[in-house]
């Protein structure tokens, strides 16, 4: 809400706005005031007409009667919902019985003794105050309708108050808000490109920043020693409900510092936001967990943390059974991994545990088993083949106990584990197992490289300036694969909601990455020449990360989307509804650019 001196700079030719539509109270009654806004609602009741008038800050009733001014209140007749009006009026008390208490202004109206109309308005497409609601692509064409929803425009406060606080946090620290160009090279960050043909230059594109990765590096080389950008990415891929061609990063960099000193900085900044929108205290230093413990705990690198429902690895146990399907997944160097739900028997059907089989089969396993544990023995076709013995070590392992239910999946290793890790998290939320809290947690020492089958190369993980762990550097050349990396990213209940390194300084080691990458040196010098250059010329240690200031956004929001704090967002097939972009451009445009379409 505004102050009232805030609105006496708003005039409509001799009348001064004294008060938006959210603020009247029983303590104004008797004032006169000036209000602007949208026409709501009306009732005409014959005698007397009301009129919800709503901005963005609520909705204030206006009563129109003929005793009052006979003119006006024959005009008000013709008010049509979304019309624009200012009035003049004085605040009085709603009759008794008359007050609404979901309103903020309901114990009050506004009789009004004079009225401009300010504008009209075509009627709306859809019922703009929401109670029937239309299709997203109807809403995002006219996004700005959906905008007079006080939900929705409340969205883009609580987006602007996140970004001041975190933009007062780093400023409080140091950092320096950079801008860097859009119109450049392709930066690496394994998605495709957004190109832009250059008129200029003909034949040659810029392509749109992935991030601002290179040129933060070139800052801390050039000795800004603390930067940071709230910032625009653009990145051509497949979308999903936390995916945009187009989306905002806080991105941040640092000299002379390493991971704790970058966690440090991102832990003080969630701390700020949650104390500041949501009053909550969230208690840092974040947990961390190794990528390793990450896949072998939860099945996932992003995991949720606000249930436990840990895997754990019963291979051993498994070994010298007799039981065919584990023995010869043991065999191959498989595993057998489980999970335990507590009191799964008797709250998970026969349907629903064919259910997670199914979401098991469809992250890979070939099936899986289960065992309903009782007193002193399991409901399971494994059971024939275990003895009692062996069946209490498990469920001591497991920590199962009468009752719970035992999930296996027999598989090679990332198999069994990203299966169950994909039913655990189905688990939990059939059985309400996840916590009203909001649960942050480190994943460090990702893998600094991956095979790629296609590319028949290896390929970063991270991106290709991440460094490696020193200690494993030795191992760059014979087992790549196994090398980690100096990379983190956060995650806050199963969702990445950033991610960042250490930089690689040492120009020679920046070499040898791009070699084992299979990136030629000439390949190398054209795409990121300029870069190694920079390298040569004094690097600090430097590193950062980026937040995705959107999914971070709509997850303190508890939006679904990502879509629904982003002003003017791209369906899930990248177009606008409401400009109608992408569009075919002239054919002057494109002999411009020296383009030809192909047919
Ligand atoms: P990364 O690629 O992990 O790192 O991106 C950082 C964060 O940005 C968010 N994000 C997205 N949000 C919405 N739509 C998208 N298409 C999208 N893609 C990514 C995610 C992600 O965690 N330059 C590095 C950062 C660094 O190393 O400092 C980078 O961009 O929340």
């Amino acid at each position: 809400m505004l102050s009232e001196k805030k609105y006496s700079i708003d005039i409509i030719g001799d009348w001064k706005r004294t008060h938006d539509c959210g603020y009247l109270r029983n303590q104004h009654i008797g004032e006169e005031v000036v209000l602007m806004g949208w026409i709501d609602g009306t009732r005409d009741l014959g005698n007397l007409i009301f009129v919800d008038l709503r901005d963005r800050e609520g909705i204030t009733q206006l009563v129109f009667d003929p005793a009052i001014n006979p003119e006006v209140h024959r005009k008000a007749r013709e008010l049509r919902h979304e019309w624009v009006i200012a009035i003049k009026g004085v605040v009085s008390p709603r009759e008794k019985g008359q007050e609404n208490p979901d309103l903020p202004t309901g114990d009050v109206e506004v009789k009004v003794k004079e009225l401009k109309v300010l504008n009209r308005s075509d009627v709306p497409p859809f019922q703009v105050d929401g109670a029937v609601d239309a299709s997203e692509t109807l809403r995002l064409k006219y996004r700005y309708l959906e905008f007079r929803r006080k939900k929705v425009f409340e969205n883009f406060r609580k987006r602007h108050l996140i970004s001041s606080i975190i933009r007062r946090y780093l400023d409080g620290l140091g950092f320096v808000e950079v801008e860097t160009p859009f119109l450049t090279r392709s930066t690496p960050e394994g998605a495709r490109d957004y190109l832009v043909p250059s008129r200029v230059n003909r034949g040659k594109f810029y392509a749109l920043p992935q991030s601002p990765q290179l040129f933060k590096q070139l800052l801390m080389i050039g000795g800004f020693d603390r930067y940071y950008q709230i910032v625009r990415c653009f990145r051509d891929e497949d979308l999903r409900a936390d995916r945009q061609p187009e989306f905002t990063q806080v991105d941040l960099e640092m000299s002379f510092t390493n991971e704790n000193g970058v966690m440090d900085v991102v832990e003080g900044i969630m701390k700020r936001v949650f104390s500041e929108i949501k009053g909550v205290d969230i208690p840092t230093p974040f947990p961390r967990l190794t990528y390793k413990e990450a896949m072998e705990l939860y099945g996932t690198d992003r995991p949720d943390l606000r249930f436990d429902l840990e895997i754990t690895d019963l291979t051993d146990l498994m070994r010298d059974t007799d039981f065919r399907v584990f023995r010869d997944v043991i065999e191959k160097g498989g595993v057998i991994k489980a999970i335990n739900v507590q009191e799964g028997g008797s709250k998970l059907s026969r349907k629903a545990i064919d259910e997670l089989s199914d979401i098991a089969i469809s992250n890979g396993a070939k099936g899986m088993l289960w065992a309903k544990v009782k007193e002193g023995e399991w409901q399971s076709t494994l059971a024939r083949f275990l003895d009692m013995e062996r069946i209490s070590i498990i469920n001591k392992k497991m920590s199962s106990a009468p009752g719970d239910l035992i999930l296996f999946v027999a598989d090679n290793d990332s198999v069994a584990s990203i299966s169950l890790g994909a039913v655990r998290i189905e688990v939990a939320r059939r059985l309400n197992l996840i916590k009203d809290t909001d649960s942050f947690v480190w994943i460090t020492h990702f893998p600094l490289l991956e095979y790629d089958k296609e590319e028949e190369r290896f390929v970063s993980v991270h991106h290709p300036f991440t460094s490696p762990l020193e200690e494993d550097i030795p191992l760059l050349w014979e087992n790549p694969e196994q090398v980690r990396s100096r990379a983190y990213d956060i995650v806050l209940n199963g969702v990445e909601i950033g991610g960042g390194s250490i930089r690689i300084h040492d120009p020679v080691l920046q070499k040898e990455i791009f070699k084992i990458l299979n990136i030629s040196e000439q390949e190398a010098q054209k795409k990121f020449g300029f870069f190694m250059e920079a390298l040569r010329y004094g690097a600090p240690p430097h590193g950062g990360l980026a937040l995705g200031f959107d999914r971070l956004v709509a997850m303190i929001l508890g939006a679904d989307s990502i879509r629904e704090v982003i002003s003017f967002p791209k369906t899930q097939r990248a177009t606008c509804p409401l400009s109608d972009a992408p569009s075919e451009v002239d054919e002057e445009q494109l002999n411009e650019l020296g383009i030809t379409l192909k047919k």
